[in-house]
């Protein structure tokens, strides 16, 4: 079970991983001053109707119930995001249905509710967004002749750490060009295939790297085999997504076969140890996606200094998938200062040795190459 597990710390990036309101986002007027009920509003009204017709009843239901908010109030200030109310109704059977039902399932079993929201926390793990990262991927394997190492530091289940068993269709949003990538020697159905439209010139691989070890940081590794795990991750898809929740499942078959190592604990803490335990002759790629929200400005200060470390040490690769909140830099600025903020927003952006290379979709649907 969850140790009761971090809310994003810097801001909204995906919704699911949208930060708590004393978060920073320059382009609202100023939640830093948001209570629970308008965060609950703006989650209801700007993150989830496109993705959730559902969740941006209930939220906006929840908002205006001033009995639930008391109840969300008495919980920890991490504990009060949107996204992991809903998924614990979810995780408890809550179904598709009007507020007032909602609202009843919520208030008829309160007890377990909080249970759910005390011990777990938003960990969704999105295989799609292995599309985002499979074109960098194959240009290092490529670039260095070697079979590939990886590290993903806040993996969750571990469910991206397996980018050569995965299928691809990536599509030219221009030409309508399709490229489909398959694992070799896999038998069609057994592995999920990820769709992304991309833009620009995007260096897609003939065939797949090829992947000599993998391993992932959690602060709480989900078990791909824990049934408790797995419904866990289920209830973290939004309810209309039933296509996403598949993919999900033939990614966690995959990963089934052959869970990867997850180690336990801070990635600050463990990624030194673990970046020694990759196999000296493959080439090695530490990647994260969705992650570095999580960390406050000394955290994600000190994970550059190592990934710059292992760079100058071990020839380390490190690619970079995040929300555009995340990019802001402590004095305002952004790293892509040339950038309009609202190319960017709601999206990715993907960074190789800190130079960004591509905007992607929050689930890996597009790729827009730079
Ligand atoms: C939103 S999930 C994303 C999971 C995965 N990267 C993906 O894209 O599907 C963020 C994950 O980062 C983990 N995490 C947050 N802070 C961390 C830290 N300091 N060290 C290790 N893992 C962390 C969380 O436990 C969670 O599983």
């Amino acid at each position: 079970m969850s140790p009761g597990g971090a809310a994003a710390a810097g801001g909204p990036g995906t919704p699911e991983e949208s930060g708590p309101p004393g978060a920073p986002d320059p382009a609202k007027c100023d939640p830093a001053q948001w209570d629970t009920a308008q965060w609950y509003r703006h989650f209801g009204t700007e993150d989830a109707p496109a993705s959730s017709p559902c969740y941006a009843e209930w939220s906006v239901g929840i908002a205006g119930d001033a009995e639930l908010i008391r109840r969300i109030d008495r919980w920890p200030h991490n504990k009060r995001q949107p996204l992991l109310i809903l998924a614990a109704a979810r995780f408890l059977g809550a179904q598709i249905s009007p507020y007032q039902d909602f609202r009843e399932f919520l208030l008829t079993r309160w007890d377990e509710v909080s249970g759910v929201v005390l011990s777990r926390a938003t960990q969704t793990n999105e295989a799609g967004r292995c599309a985002a990262l499979l074109p960098s991927l194959a240009r290092i394997a490529a670039a260095e002749g070697r079979p590939l190492a990886l590290i993903e530091v806040g993996a969750s289940a571990g469910l991206g750490l397996f980018p050569d068993r995965y299928g691809y269709e990536y599509v030219d949003a221009q030409s309508a060009r399709t490229t489909r990538l398959v694992p070799a020697g896999a038998v069609p159905g057994t592995f999920p295939v990820l769709r992304c439209v991309t833009a620009g010139l995007v260096p897609l691989p003939a065939e797949l790297p090829r992947v000599a070890w993998r391993a992932g940081i959690d602060l709480n590794p989900l078990d791909v085999a824990d049934p408790d795990d797995v419904a866990w991750l289920e209830a973290l898809v939004w309810p209309e997504q039933e296509f996403r929740r598949e993919r999900l499942r033939q990614a966690i078959a995959i990963a089934r076969e052959r869970p990867p190592l997850l180690v336990a604990g801070d990635l600050n803490e463990q990624l030194v140890e673990l970046a020694g335990r990759a196999p000296a002759d493959a080439a090695l790629v530490v990647f994260h996606s969705a992650v570095m929200a999580y960390l406050d400005a000394a955290g994600r200060s000190r994970f550059r200094r190592t990934m710059a470390d292992l760079a100058t040490e071990r020839g380390c690769h490190w690619l970079s998938n995040e929300g555009h909140t995340v990019i802001a830099q402590a004095d305002g600025s952004t790293v892509v200062p040339e950038m309009d903020d609202a190319r960017l927003r709601g999206r990715f952006l993907v960074l190789q040795d800190g130079q960004p290379t591509a905007i992607a979709g929050p689930h890996g649907q597009s790729l827009e190459w730079l």
